[in-house]
């Protein structure tokens, strides 16, 4: 079944410092996209932030839909965090179950949430909302089938919408290859649907991605911030949709400069801009270039004229 959420089944996946409302409008205005991901967004300070000024929820009406992660330990209250994404006009609330990072562990959350603890905040969830809820994961602690399918299958029958399984376990760093084929393993057992996550940088991963997991759809993270495009590029290759003109890569980097500048308070973009940079640096053969001198940077003017002295070298 395909999601009933969104078409094409192409989400941009929840990454601190990158999943916000500049690349996000960068994304929908190259194409090929059918769901957004919020950064993890914290229970305890989600009903205190500003909407006005905070760069965790800055929006605009065309980023929809717009599902936002939430992260919580025991002893959190969920529901004015609820209440916050109801009055924010979330599409739907994501659960982070899947995130290995040390912030987390400290807390008890994401992939450190105990089972029972997962279960109590899964109803309280579902008690408190009629939106779409998903849950985002990893394979686990070890590969066990077994518990996975087991974890897998409590999430849905405690009225859960969708999975995303990012392919690796719990401890696995990046550079280890996912693990497409265990997340068909999550699909042939539930019957919502299910995102494949992780590994994803082009076409023929897409294609291949599918075909071993049998997902219903794929989120991309760290792909998506390298070649924003690349929606555009699996919508027309695999679900038919329109090719998308794109202007050169120093076009669509500066725009995305742009976009931060109209999104972002000026204290807020030098270093999302950096954040951006080390992976959109990987489109050049001497992209390190380009990424230092952004990195070395004070001002976004100072990284604006660093990267187009860069482009100027490699684009002519
Ligand atoms: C900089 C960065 C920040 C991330 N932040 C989050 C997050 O807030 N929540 C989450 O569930 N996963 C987070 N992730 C994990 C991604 O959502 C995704 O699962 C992972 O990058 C694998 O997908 P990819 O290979 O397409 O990048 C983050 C990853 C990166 C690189």
């Amino acid at each position: 079944m395909i999601s009933p959420f969104f078409s094409p089944p192409l989400a941009l996946a929840p990454m601190v410092g990158l999943s916000h409302s500049a690349l996000r409008l960068l994304v929908l205005e190259l194409g090929g996209i059918g769901l957004f991901f919020s950064e993890m967004l914290s229970v305890g300070k989600l009903p205190i932030e500003n909407e006005h000024i905070s760069p965790y929820l800055s929006r605009t009406p065309e980023e929809s839909p717009l599902f936002y992660q939430i992260f919580t330990g025991p002893g959190q209250d969920l529901l004015p965090a609820i209440e916050r994404l109801h009055s924010l006009n979330a599409q739907g609330i994501d659960l982070n179950l899947g995130c290995p990072a040390p912030a987390l562990r400290k807390i008890g959350a994401g992939s450190f949430m105990a089972h029972n603890l997962v279960l109590e905040t899964v109803r309280n969830i579902r008690a408190a909302t009629t939106l779409p809820l998903s849950v985002k994961i990893r394979l686990g602690k070890t590969l066990d089938e077994k518990s996975l399918v087991s974890f897998c299958q409590m999430l849905e029958s405690e009225g859960v919408d969708m999975l995303t399984v990012h392919g690796r376990l719990n401890g696995e760093k990046f550079c280890r290859k996912p693990r497409w084929d265990w997340i068909g393993k999550v699909k042939s057992n539930v019957t919502i649907p299910v995102l494949a996550n992780g590994g994803i940088f082009s076409v023929e991963d897409a294609k291949r991605c599918l075909e071993q997991s049998g997902a219903d759809g794929l989120m991309l993270g760290r792909g998506a911030v390298v070649r924003p495009w690349l929606f555009a590029d699996i919508a027309h290759a695999l679900y038919g949709a329109a090719s998308v003109e794109r202007g050169s890569l120093s076009d669509i980097y500066f725009r995305f400069v742009t976009l931060l500048e109209e999104r972002f308070q000026p204290e807020r973009r030098l270093g999302r801009l950096k954040q951006f940079t080390h992976y959109y640096a990987e489109n050049f053969a001497f992209g390190h270039h380009l990424a230092s001198g952004v990195q070395n940077a004070q001002t976004v003017k100072d990284a604006s004229d660093s990267a187009m002295e860069f482009f100027q070298k490699t684009e002519t």
